[in-house]
């Protein structure tokens, strides 16, 4: 009797709710979606992935919450079509909070007794490995890049690269703000290359990378003893002797080493931790920021003071979305660089990408296009252009340009084009609901309530439409 009583199967419905607490806890996010292509579940991590709620995607067909132009699928459509697994691919894109994300994906059929009853997305978060190897290979690699390099002809690009060769020419410091993957790294590097210091050290740190007191050890260095185990160790500044040292993420740096470092700037002596000898240094320092400094400065994530010594010199390095002009350019120049590497022959992007690259905002700036670029290249066949099915599925979701096609008063002028009815409907639709969104001041639960509609339904009916609200 115990032995039947220990073998017996669990309650099925209660198995069902242990799986589901397992899949929304583990780490990798996970897509379903059943024969008819509606997603039937859509994990935790995969609303992070993404930054889709997952109300906004659990039961709807998925090529409503996606747009996927004429002609092309979903890696998952593909699998439930086709019946075949497509395993490893990498895809690196940029979420609504601004966020790098890399993931390498597998998307399978779902069999149940030969048939294909859906398909599965499973998406690994390698953001971090990726982030910690980047980092790794700019230590050993020194300065690379110079100013021939920069590519972009807009004025905007132009003025920065003018300023920075001014400053190649002092050893002043300089301060160099700009969003992430705006190109801030190569205007350190080529400031370093261009100046007298170019045959000395490029020493490089980021100060986000590492908890406040092993940057404070790495950067001055110790004396015997200064701590159990701790050795004579030379810092980064002493490496960087006759060369440029970039403190990266400099808004990292807790308020009393920002201090410290400022002192050190001022006396150009450091002194390493232990020890009681100070050392004199002669070094440039370039640091980094990826945030306004007044923002900084405002939120205590930046000392004034520090901010006067270090900004002597301070290059805005402008975000890809205010020098649009310069995409093409650098399409170009990314499809050039790849080429080789791939062994293709790719001669450019489609009409609509083109089109679809310039209304983009570009929160990931020039290192997003590159992405984009190196993995619409990943997903080519034989096609000599890249073409809207190869790039990352963030760039398929609905965007707001029926909304502009629409004319104001939405009356049908003669000689107009008349719109497939779905089309005319969503563009209605989007028209009516911003109107109702401005009459309310953008809040969301308050035009919910006049029209009608629960909340969820209008972010819904928003997000669909492009019209959410950006972060
Ligand atoms: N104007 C440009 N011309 C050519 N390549 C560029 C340009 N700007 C950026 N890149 C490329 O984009 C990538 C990101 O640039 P970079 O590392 O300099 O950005 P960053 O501002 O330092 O970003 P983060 O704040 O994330 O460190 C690099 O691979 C770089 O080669
Ligand atoms: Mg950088």
């Amino acid at each position: 009797m115990a032995m039947t009583a220990l073998n017996k199967q669990p309650d099925p419905e209660r198995m069902l709710r242990i799986y589901e607490q397992i899949i929304n806890e583990i780490g990798e996010g996970v897509h379903v979606i059943d024969a008819s292509g509606t997603t039937i579940l859509y994990n935790r991590k995969m609303t992070e992935l993404e930054a889709m709620a997952s109300q906004d995607v659990l039961y709807k067909p998925l090529t409503d919450v996606f747009e996927f132009p004429h002609g092309q699928q979903s890696t998952l459509i593909t699998a439930l079509a086709s019946g075949k697994s497509i395993r490893n691919t990498r895809q690196t894109y940029f979420n609504d909070k601004r966020q790098e994300i890399t993931t390498i994906n597998h998307t399978l059929p779902l069999f149940d007794n030969g048939t294909i009853i859906g398909a599965v997305e499973i998406a690994n978060d390698v953001t971090k490995m990726e982030r910690l190897l980047r980092e790794n290979m700019r230590e050993k690699n020194g300065a690379r890049f110079t100013f021939g390099q920069i590519v972009g002809s807009s004025t905007a690009i132009q003025e920065v690269i003018a300023s920075a060769k001014r400053a190649a020419r002092t050893s002043s410091s300089v301060l160099v703000v700009g969003e992430t993957g705006a190109g801030k790294e190569l205007f350190v590097q080529s400031i370093h290359n261009a100046s007298q210091r170019a045959a000395g050290p490029f020493i490089s740190q980021n100060c986000a990378a590492l908890p406040d007191t092993l940057i404070e050890s790495l950067l001055f260095g110790t004396a015997r003893g200064a701590f159990t185990g701790a050795m004579e160790r030379p810092g980064l500044f002493e490496q960087a002797e006759g060369g440029t040292l970039f403190l990266d993420e400099i808004n990292a740096l807790s308020m009393p080493l920002q201090a410290k470092l400022l002192r050190a700037l001022q006396e150009k002596t450091i002194r390493r931790i232990g020890d009681t000898k100070d050392r004199s240094i002669d070094v440039r320092i370039v640091a980094a920021i990826n945030e306004d400094p007044v923002d900084a400065i405002a939120q205590q994530r930046l000392r004034k003071d520090l901010y006067y010594r270090l900004g002597v010199v301070t290059l805005f390095v402008p975000p890809l979305r205010e020098r649009k002009e310069d995409i093409p350019t650098l399409v170009e120049h990314f499809i050039g660089k790849y080429n080789p590497l791939f062994q293709m022959e790719v001669t450019g992007v489609a009409q609509q990408v083109m089109s679809v690259f310039m209304q983009h905002d570009w929160p990931g700036n020039v290192r997003e296009l590159q992405h984009v670029i190196e993995g619409a290249m990943n997903l080519m066949g034989q096609e000599t252009m890249i073409l809207p099915e190869h790039l990352p599925p963030h760039f398929l979701r609905r965007e707001p340009a029926i909304v502009q096609r629409m004319p104001k008063d939405s009356s049908l002028h003669p000689g107009e084009a008349i719109l497939p009815w779905k089309e005319a409907q969503e563009a209605f639709e989007a028209q009516y609901l911003q109107q109702a969104l401005d009459a309310c001041g953008g809040n969301i639960t308050q035009a919910a309530h006049k029209l009608q509609i629960s909340r969820q339904s209008l972010q819904y009916r928003l997000r669909k439409l492009g019209l959410q609200k950006r972060l």
